[in-house]
């Protein structure tokens, strides 16, 4: 990887001073137009005054992305549980660069995230790979403030270009998967508050519109200390500590495993 370039949005002084960065990913199907929004996104919020940061999972580049890249490109073979496995530790390598980048006041904007990742494996319908076993893993990464889901037909997702040659890139998959966003989303748990439905079967500029509008006031309450779990008094000082960090995913209770059985796997 070259060293020698400019970072791609370098740091600039925030106009005011600010709580954390946001977290916010972007979630949907294959070619639902994921890349070309979190750049989009990225932009805007950066040409805003903000300082941005664009993070895509899985991230190739470690040696354990590159065993998933592997994976997906049919180069080895892998055990489901094994493989699920290996793209929450790509997150979990993560989470130190995710907790340090929203403590200095830069918002990250993340191309898929363990929503993909539960999604896709239990999408597999593998009888011994429940949903709520590929969630385990998740339990505790840094939760998104906001997740925003693009919706998309699979038809329309056709339309976009053929299917490519990566292992996940089926019809059939692709199928499951969109069951299994539509079906979280209903769940009253981290997943049902978070995901945002976003009809991304507009234009690219509507469909950045649509996002704008739904991600900005997000972005600016977690500046401002004021989106938090813990940050739900009235005094001022004691929200804008609490506002500072990050929350975690929590475990599922056993009321909404059950909503998930039959649903996703
Ligand atoms: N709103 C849109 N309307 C039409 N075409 C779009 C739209 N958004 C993206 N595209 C095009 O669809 C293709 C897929 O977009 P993109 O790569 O952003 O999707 P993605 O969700 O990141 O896909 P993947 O899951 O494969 O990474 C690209 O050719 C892109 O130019
Ligand atoms: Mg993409």
């Amino acid at each position: 990887m070259a060293t020698n370039t400019l970072p791609e949005r370098p740091w600039q002084e925030p106009k005011q001073p600010i709580v954390r960065g946001a977290f916010i990913v972007m979630e949907g199907l294959d070619r639902a137009g994921k890349t070309t929004q979190v750049e989009k996104l990225a932009n805007a919020l950066y040409e805003s005054g903000r300082n941005v940061e664009t993070m895509r999972f899985p991230d190739r580049t470690s040696p354990i992305g590159m065993m998933i890249s592997n994976y997906l490109q049919s180069k080895s073979e892998m055990d489901d549980h094994v493989v699920h496995l290996l793209f929450s530790a790509n997150r979990w390598e993560k989470v130190k660069h995710i907790n340090d980048t929203l403590a200095k006041g830069c918002t990250i904007i993340c191309d898929r995230y363990y929503y993909s990742g539960m999604v896709y494996s239990a999408a597999k319908r593998n009888p011994n790979l429940s949903i709520d076993w590929a969630r385990a893993p998740e339990v505790g990464l840094p939760r998104p403030d906001m997740v925003v889901f693009l919706n998309l037909s699979t038809e329309e997702a056709a339309k976009r270009g053929g299917f490519g040659d990566e292992k996940y890139e089926t019809s059939e998959m692709q199928k499951n998967v969109r069951e299994n966003f539509v079906a979280l989303k209903d769940i009253p748990a981290d997943e049902g508050q978070d995901l945002q439905v976003i009809d991304a079967g507009g234009s690219v500029e509507e469909v950045g519109k649509a996002i704008w509008s739904q991600v900005v006031p997000r972005v600016e309450e977690v500046e401002q200390g004021d989106f938090s779990e813990s940050s739900t008094g009235n005094d001022t000082a004691e929200r804008r500590k609490f506002g500072k960090e990050v929350r975690k995913v929590q475990p599922w209770n056993d009321s909404w495993e059950e909503m998930t059985t039959g649903i996703v796997n």
